[in-house]
């Protein structure tokens, strides 16, 4: 009795001394998020929202709305629902059970932080939790640092990098999830009690199976330009898992690295960091997510995000693996031509004792082939420059062929199990490199460092990679190691990645996995851009662009006119629909221009320039989605603003033709209401027939609310628009 009534006593003297919770906030210009923590106690996220002053603070208890979650739920005292992280200490213990020992408000070269540090009150583990607003945008992100302080090791099987309260209410959900050939796909689901589980096991190929990014509505179905919406995207290369876990008056998110056989032994004086989550909130809809996420990314989350992208054309499905000296340098002569900037050499170019002929053989010899390339990389280079384009080369060098010189040199370097059958991949043979092996990630660092020491003049590399891990056992981790093996390998090639970046800060990267499959935030800090899709057909592709739009920005989105039937759906589109889809992302062409007719030549060539003149809005405006093609209305749309509005695009598309349908207005969300514009076709088909709309000048008010009447502007099946507005 005693000791309560002192416990009582002490819990008012904390109370009035000040030491009770504090109210740390951070803020960026439209968004603010809180949390109450206080030393000796505990941590909890208190909102997260609009913007508030501090004064406002006081009104969320008022008002009830505050979540009083804590910041990093713990497994084993109270374990109810899921938690954000289930240690095992070296007695077997199950429990954490942490304590605030400090808290600092700091910055850091992007940012302003909020760094709390916690200890359990048993165990010598300390965790850092961090919180942070990056300046100029509306992002937010928090991760953990996880440090063993005991002498023995600890073992780590859930380690997830947040767990954050979300209002319940009328609450959908978005995300993507796709396959080869068909990424990007977006799924919306109402959010119903239980759980919805994004659970990614594609290993090396994360773009492909459901999406690390997320976005979250509080007022029912998503809606593009209105309503409270939440997103989030995982930092990470690897599985990951994100759970929205809703009950009657609760919603959660969590998010981490996959914990499904994924234990994590942390060895004494050892931290672990936890890859970072980055979240937004907007009040204006989908629309406002997506674009905080894609001013966040110019700034900081992708390679190269301030420059403007190179138009190139790409040899794959013009030649595939018939490269050789002339043929490049006719393609080049032809990009050159057409206004192109860059000429990438895909698959095929390598491969001495065994030639790269086919998929079966020579991953791992990265040696040009003599008898396609006679002069080497030397003579396309001399091309390139003798055209007047840059040169780029494709590379997948996390991989070899079960026939090559690299697998008979170091068969150890294969992940595979010592008593089981060879499970091999793409035509057969493909095998995939031991990433957790230091050696290893030498050699994979060496096949770019060799490429660009002796030709310093590759200024573009395609960095593929076609496998998952499909023997899952590395002969360089310990026995009692192996569990770690998804998260050394992607340690291991983040290294790599990182050493690359070290010391090549100019060449431009791209991120391909057969096309879109390892499309996240982990991997875009190294890359310029990914390639979208292996699916170039420009009418599935609004859907895949559609869906990446939804998180990544259209710098980042490579998007390519390809030749018409189209090879993967066999689909027959007319080449101005495929440039007006193309030029919606980072414009480049991928056939064998030496098909095309002369008409077909000159409008590419008019195409490019139109792209060139809109560049800037399109790879670094604003976004605004019109109408969706998942809507299946007869069209869809979309438009870029530049940052004063003064100047847009707009991508109109038929997807469905019927005789007099009926099609409503488009209305331009985007626009300045107070602006005239003259609108301008950027694509007409016969240079001096362009579109009913060009030249006409339209008040933004008109636009906006009454919009644009586009029935005889689409009016034949698989007819396309992309105009510019041009503020008077
Ligand atoms: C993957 C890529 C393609 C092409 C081929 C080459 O499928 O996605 O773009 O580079 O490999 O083999």
């Amino acid at each position: 009795m005693r000791k309560k009534v002192l416990l009582f006593a002490l819990s008012l003297l904390l109370t009035f001394t000040g030491v009770a919770a504090e109210n740390y906030v951070l803020s960026s210009n439209n968004t603010s998020l809180v949390i109450s923590a206080n030393k000796d106690g505990n941590a909890n996220y208190k909102y997260f929202g609009p913007r508030i002053e501090k004064s406002e603070i006081g009104g969320i208890d008022g008002a009830r709305i505050g979540t009083n979650q804590a910041t990093y739920p713990t497994f084993g005292l109270h374990s109810l629902s899921e938690k954000a992280i289930v240690t095992q200490m070296a007695d077997g213990n199950l429990s954490l059970d942490l304590t605030v020992t400090d808290i600092q408000q700091t910055t850091d070269d992007n940012g302003q932080l909020l760094v709390i540090t916690f200890k359990d009150k048993v165990y010598p583990f300390v965790m850092k939790q961090y919180f942070k607003v990056y300046n100029g945008t509306d992002v937010f992100s928090t991760w953990v640092d996880l440090e063993n302080q005991d002498k023995k090791a600890i073992s780590l099987l859930r380690y997830y990098s947040a767990c954050v309260p979300l209002q319940r209410g009328n609450n959908y959900s978005s995300h993507l999830e796709g396959y080869w050939a068909n990424e990007g796909g977006l799924y919306e689901q109402p959010v119903n009690n239980g759980q919805i589980v994004l659970s990614n096991k594609e290993q090396t190929c994360i773009g492909r199976g459901v999406s690390s990014s997320i976005m979250v509505t509080f007022d029912g179905v998503p809606q593009e330009s209105t309503g409270r919406v939440f997103g989030a995207s995982l930092r990470w290369t690897g599985n990951h898992k994100l759970i929205l876990n809703a009950r009657d008056n609760a919603l959660t998110l969590l998010a981490g690295i996959n914990d499904d056989a994924a234990t994590y032994t942390l060895e004494s004086k050892d931290v672990f960091t936890t890859p970072e989550l980055i979240m937004a909130y907007s009040t204006e809809g989908k629309g406002g997510v997506s674009r905080a996420f894609h001013r966040w990314a110019l700034k900081y989350g992708l390679m190269h995000g301030d420059k403007l992208r190179d138009i190139l054309l790409n040899s794959w499905e013009g030649v595939y693996m018939n490269v050789n000296q002339p043929v490049m340098d006719q393609m080049m002569a032809d990009i050159s031509a057409l206004g192109g900037e860059l000429f990438v050499m895909d698959d095929g170019w390598f491969g001495d004792k065994y030639p790269r002929d086919t998929d079966k053989s020579s991953l791992g010899d990265w040696v040009v082939n003599k008898k396609k390339l006679p002069e080497g990389i030397e003579g396309l280079v001399a091309s390139a420059k003798k055209h007047g384009v840059k040169f780029g080369i494709w590379i997948e060098p996390e991989m070899s062929n079960t026939k090559s010189e690299l697998f008979e040199n170091h068969p150890e370097w294969i992940l595979q199990h010592k008593n089981r059958p060879l499970t091999q991949g793409r035509g057969g043979t493909q095998v995939v490199l031991d990433l957790t092996n230091p050696k290893v990630q030498d050699y994979v660092f060496s096949i770019t460092d060799n490429l660009l020491t002796k030709h310093p003049e590759i200024a573009y590399i395609k960095w593929d990679n076609n496998a998952e891990i499909m023997n899952y056992n590395s002969l360089y981790l310990p026995a009692n190691r192996q569990q770690e093996l998804n998260v050394r390998y992607q340690m291991g090639i983040q290294k790599v990645l990182k050493r690359i970046r070290d010391k090549y800060k100019d060449v431009v990267i791209q991120l391909c996995a057969g096309g879109g499959g390892r499309v996240s935030y982990g991997f875009l800090p190294y890359f310029d851009e990914f390639w979208t899709s292996d699916n170039t057909d420009a009418m599935q592709r609004l859907f895949i662009q559609w869906g990446d739009t939804h998180f990544f920005p259209a710098k980042a989105m490579a998007s390519h006119v390809s030749a018409s039937p189209n090879h993967q759906t066999h689909r027959t589109l007319p080449l101005k629909f495929r440039f007006d889809v193309a030029m919606t992302g980072r414009l480049g062409m991928e056939l064998q221009p030496k098909d095309m007719k002369p008409e077909e030549k000159e409008f590419s060539k008019r195409s490019i320039a139109a792209y060139k003149e809109i560049r800037p809005i399109v790879q670094e405006g604003d976004l605004y989605r019109l109408v969706s093609p998942y809507e299946r209305k007869p069209i869809t749309a979309l438009m870029y603003a530049n940052a004063d509005k003064s100047k847009i695009v707009v991508f109109a598309y038929r997807m469905e033709y019927l005789h007099s349908q009926k099609i409503e207005p488009l209305l331009l969300t985007g626009v300045d209401e107070n602006k005239k514009y003259l609108i301008k076709d950027l694509t007409p088909w016969e240079a001096d027939k362009p579109n009913n709309l060009n030249g006409k000048t339209v008040s933004g008010k008109i636009l906006k609310y009454m919009g644009l009447g586009l029935g005889q502007t689409l009016n034949r099946p698989e007819s396309s628009m992309a105009i510019e507005l041009i503020a008077q």
